[in-house]
């Protein structure tokens, strides 16, 4: 099966929101096989492989194979999957969930890159792209984890990115995008998440873009690499 392909892409958190959009797009362009990881799937494609894979654990985390086709010309890796729980000021927090928080967000987006640069084949054009966040970048209260996490992402992009200037490795915010994660911040408790207002107004004020659009521009802008000129960036520059 795993032949007659130009472009094989890798994309973490598949089975719902963003990485389900971006998944369904590449799967739009003939030649192109996507294999997606998640611990649930959604998508069933003839070019579509899934790996049930929980990327809070170690040792899944580290047992990910990338299944290179014979004979593609380009190879995307796109680490998407992510957590924004625990939510809470610190204080209110169970820690015990925050070490899981930071192998998903954190860990596995370094594992995954690690094994891709080591093991994608000569011959085919590499291309890395980690799914960040704004919260990177600015404190949001409740959020200690997540902005941590987000912030680590950014920061590994831009090492990775000058320890291989020849490919694009690339760190982006995709903006408020309507996707489950957006529902649970909603669900979130007002009680110990002081902004929880802000992501309820946005959701009533039409603010939420859908998936496939940023998907789309996301996809877009691998396809033409040379528009990008920074590593860390958001994509609402793009829209
Ligand atoms: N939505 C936004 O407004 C927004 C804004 C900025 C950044 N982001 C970032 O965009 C990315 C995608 O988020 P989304 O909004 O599309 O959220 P989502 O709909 O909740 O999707 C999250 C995806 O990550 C996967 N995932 C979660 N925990 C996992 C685990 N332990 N192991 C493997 N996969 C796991 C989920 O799959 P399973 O549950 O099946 O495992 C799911 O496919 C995240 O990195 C997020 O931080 C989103």
């Amino acid at each position: 099966m795993l032949e007659n392909f130009h472009t094989y892409v890798m994309i973490s958190g598949t089975s719902s929101g963003l990485g389900k959009a971006l998944a369904e797009d590449w799967l739009s362009m003939e030649g192109v096989l996507v294999e997606g990881l998640s611990r649930r799937s959604s998508i069933k494609h003839p070019r579509y492989v899934h790996q049930f894979v929980d990327l809070s654990d170690e040792k899944q985390i580290q047992n990910v194979k990338i299944n290179f086709p014979k004979g593609i010309q380009r190879a995307v890796l796109i680490n998407n999957a992510g957590t924004i729980n625990p939510v809470g000021i610190i204080d209110t927090v169970d820690s015990s969930s925050v070490a899981a928080h930071f192998r998903l967000n954190i860990f596995a987006v370094y594992s995954l890159m690690q094994n891709f640069l080591i093991n994608h084949p000569k011959g085919a054009l590499p291309h890395i792209v980690n799914i960040s966040s704004g919260a990177g970048s600015y404190p949001v209260r409740g959020w200690a984890a997540y902005c941590a996490s987000k912030a680590a992402v950014d920061a590994m992009t831009k090492v990775v990115a000058e320890e291989h200037p020849d490919i694009p490795v690339w760190s982006l915010a995709p903006g408020i995008v309507d996707t489950d994660m957006q529902k649970q911040i909603r669900n979130s408790d007002p009680n110990t998440f002081p902004e929880h207002q802000r992501f309820v107004d946005y959701h009533k004020n039409g603010s939420l873009i859908t998936p496939t659009r940023i998907a789309q521009k996301i996809n877009e802008l691998i396809r033409n690499p040379e528009r990008i000129q920074q590593p860390v960036f958001s994509i609402r520059d793009y829209l």
